[in-house]
């Protein structure tokens, strides 16, 4: 038999209840319940970043948590970040530096380079550098490491690059 179960979550600043069966990725309840199909679905299993959302301020994926895991929490998806009158920093440097082919990828590229920026605020350090309290700029080696958890098949990595450095300020 199904088991289902209640869960309540705050979605790009709104409550959401869901009943849902115990097994819905929280993926799966953004885009077959809740209709937010700017989160994309690429392998569904953690290998390529499309789905990555916000959740708490930390950036996950999210085809490898459980909606049911998530009650209470704060979760913002690339259409929480902007609109298209009122673009996201993030998504406007995208638009400019052509940060994208087909695009598929771009959600889950911004979502995670806008999480990536803040990470790096707060001085979370990466496989790269280990201390990043002397510097305020990411060097590139850096901020590819740190986005490498997002892969596009397009190959558009120098423009997305160029476009989230221009969001950091530059690169060092
Ligand atoms: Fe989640 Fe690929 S769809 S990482
Ligand atoms: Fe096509 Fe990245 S733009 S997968």
């Amino acid at each position: 038999p199904v088991v289902t179960s209640k869960v309540t979550f705050e979605v790009n600043g709104q409550s959401r209840s869901l009943e849902l069966d115990t097994r819905t990725t929280l993926l799966d309840a953004l885009r077959e319940h809740l209709r937010l199909t700017g989160t994309k679905k690429g392998c569904d299993h953690g290998q390529c970043g499309a789905c990555t959302v916000i959740v708490d301020g930390r950036r996950i994926n999210a085809c490898l948590t459980l909606a049911v895991m998530n009650e209470g929490a704060k979760i913002t998806t690339i259409e929480g970040l902007g609109t298209p009158e009122k673009l996201h920093p993030m998504q406007a440097a995208f638009v400019k530096h052509d940060g994208y082919q087909c695009g598929y990828c771009t959600p889950g590229q911004i979502c995670s380079a806008v999480a990536m920026l803040d990470e790096a605020k707060a001085g979370i350090p990466s496989h790269v550098t280990e201390d990043l309290t002397a510097r305020t700029r990411l060097s590139v080696d850096e901020m590819r490491e740190r986005m490498s958890g997002n892969i596009c098949r397009c190959g558009a990595y120098s423009n997305i690059m160029d476009a989230i450095g221009e969001v950091a300020g530059g690169v060092a």
